[in-house]
């Protein structure tokens, strides 16, 4: 069976100036100074940031990534950051289709495909969120919209090139409610089932997986244990160092 490193992001959304450095110095400190962690840390802040986060969080081995990035690598577009702008300042991933993107700029597969697409092009390791909203849960139909969503919105490209799946259910995000350790498993052994059908047994088995939605210092444990959760994408409780640290170290 092939191992995954585990890998935990932090998403700190439009929350941070350049005052949140510090709490960047902080977890470099605890990460330096602790026990070594047994995951690979990401924090994507504000692109305003992203510079800074990239050239502080190296000697740490804190790898920076972008939020979001535009399908095309330069143009008209006013107000949008191209995937080599995020590589050009430093960023090794960026998160592609989060549902506040899916919500909120109608951003459907197709545009979170070409954006996985661009990313990967750039040279970043795409982070592809996908999650269904909790009537879809009601209505039975989580692992169909998880499904269509995991087949339109990962690339090709994906059998050759490192992406990593976040699974967010909607409802979970920001609420402090979370599914199920059993309904986490089973979601997740569905994507992973999904992951092999499409790129075969050696690749599927290779890519991560990562859960995301209300992971907090006290449930990380028990989140992080489930089979083929191999890592974290974690908003609120990214933003501070202590609670980042504390997830970071339950891997
Ligand atoms: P949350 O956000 O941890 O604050 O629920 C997760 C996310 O949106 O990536």
């Amino acid at each position: 069976m092939t191992t995954i490193s585990p890998l935990i992001a932090g998403n700190w959304k439009m929350n941070g100036l350049s005052q949140s450095l510090d709490e960047l110095t902080e977890l470099a400190q605890l990460l330096t100074t602790g026990e070594a962690p047994r995951a690979v840390v990401v924090v994507c802040p504000p692109a305003t940031i992203l510079a800074a986060v990239a050239a502080q969080g190296a000697s740490s081995g804190i790898m920076a990534g972008g939020q979001d990035c535009h399908v095309e690598a330069s143009g008209a577009h006013t107000g949008d950051i191209s995937a080599y702008m995020l590589a050009d300042a430093g960023a090794q991933f960026v998160i592609v289709g989060h549902s506040e993107r899916r919500a909120s700029h109608a951003e459907n597969d197709d545009i979170v495909r070409a954006k996985a697409e661009a990313a990967i092009g750039a040279g970043l390791k795409p982070i592809i969120c996908v999650g269904e909203t909790e009537s879809e849960r009601d209505g039975g139909s989580a692992e169909s919209i998880v499904n269509q969503q995991l087949s339109r919105s990962i690339p090709d490209a994906a059998e050759h090139h490192e992406i990593v799946v976040a699974y967010e259910p909607v409802w979970a995000i920001g609420t402090g409610r979370t599914p199920t350790l059993e309904e986490i498993a089973q979601m997740h052994a569905n994507i992973r089932a999904r992951l092999v059908e499409r790129f075969g047994e050696e690749r599927g088995n290779t890519l991560r997986i990562l859960y995301g939605g209300s992971m907090k210092p006290l449930n990380a444990r028990e989140i992080l244990n489930v089979d083929n959760v191999n890592g974290g994408l974690i908003g609120g409780a990214s933003l501070l160092a202590k609670d980042f640290y504390t997830i970071i170290s339950s891997v």
